[in-house]
C-alpha cells in the first residue's frame, strides 16, 4: 500500500519533467521495485545447508539475526543478482564477511572463512 501510493504520487513529478529526463527508467515499476522485494538470504545451522533452516529478508536495511540464529550459522545462500554481507556483531559491526552472491557458501567452518562459522549476528 505504501509502495504504490508512493509511486503513484510521483507520476505527476514524472510527466511534467521533460522527456529526455524520463528516459532514467523512473516509470519502470519492475526495476524501481525488485530491488526491495529479493533481499533474500537462505541461512543454515549446519554445513551444507543443513540443521535449522530459515530465509531472512532485507530490503537493503541491516537485519539482525534472532537468537535462535546468532552466532550459530554455518551455510548461507543469498538470493542470485546481489551482492549480500554479513557481520560478526549486530548492527552491521565488527568483522565483516562479503560481498557473497548466489549460490553462497555451504561451509563457513573451513579456513577462509573459520572466523565467522557460528559467529554471524546481522546481515545486509
Ligand atoms: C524494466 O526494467 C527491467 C529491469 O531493468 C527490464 O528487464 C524491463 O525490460 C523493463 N521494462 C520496460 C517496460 O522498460
Ligand atoms: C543497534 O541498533 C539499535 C537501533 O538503532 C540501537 O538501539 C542499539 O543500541 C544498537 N546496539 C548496538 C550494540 O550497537
Amino acid at each position: 500500500m505504501k509502495i504504490s501510493t508512493a509511486f503513484f504520487a510521483l507520476v505527476p513529478l514524472v510527466a511534467a519533467l521533460p522527456p529526455v529526463f524520463r528516459a532514467v527508467d523512473v516509470t519502470n515499476s519492475t526495476s524501481v521495485i525488485s530491488p526491495d522485494t529479493q533481499g533474500n538470504v537462505f541461512v543454515c545451522t549446519d554445513a551444507g545447508f543443513t540443521g535449522s533452516c530459515q530465509v531472512f529478508s532485507s530490503s537493503g536495511q541491516c537485519v539482525n539475526f534472532p537468537s535462535s540464529f546468532n552466532d550459530d550459522i554455518t551455510s548461507v545462500g543469498p538470493d542470485s543478482g546481489q551482492d549480500c554481507f554479513f557481520w560478526n556483531d549486530i548492527n552491521c559491526s565488527g568483522a565483516e564477511l562479503g560481498p557473497l552472491r548466489s549460490p553462497g557458501t555451504s561451509d563457513l567452518n573451513v579456513a577462509a572463512t573459520v572466523q565467522f562459522n557460528d559467529h554471524l549476528s546481522s546481515f545486509q
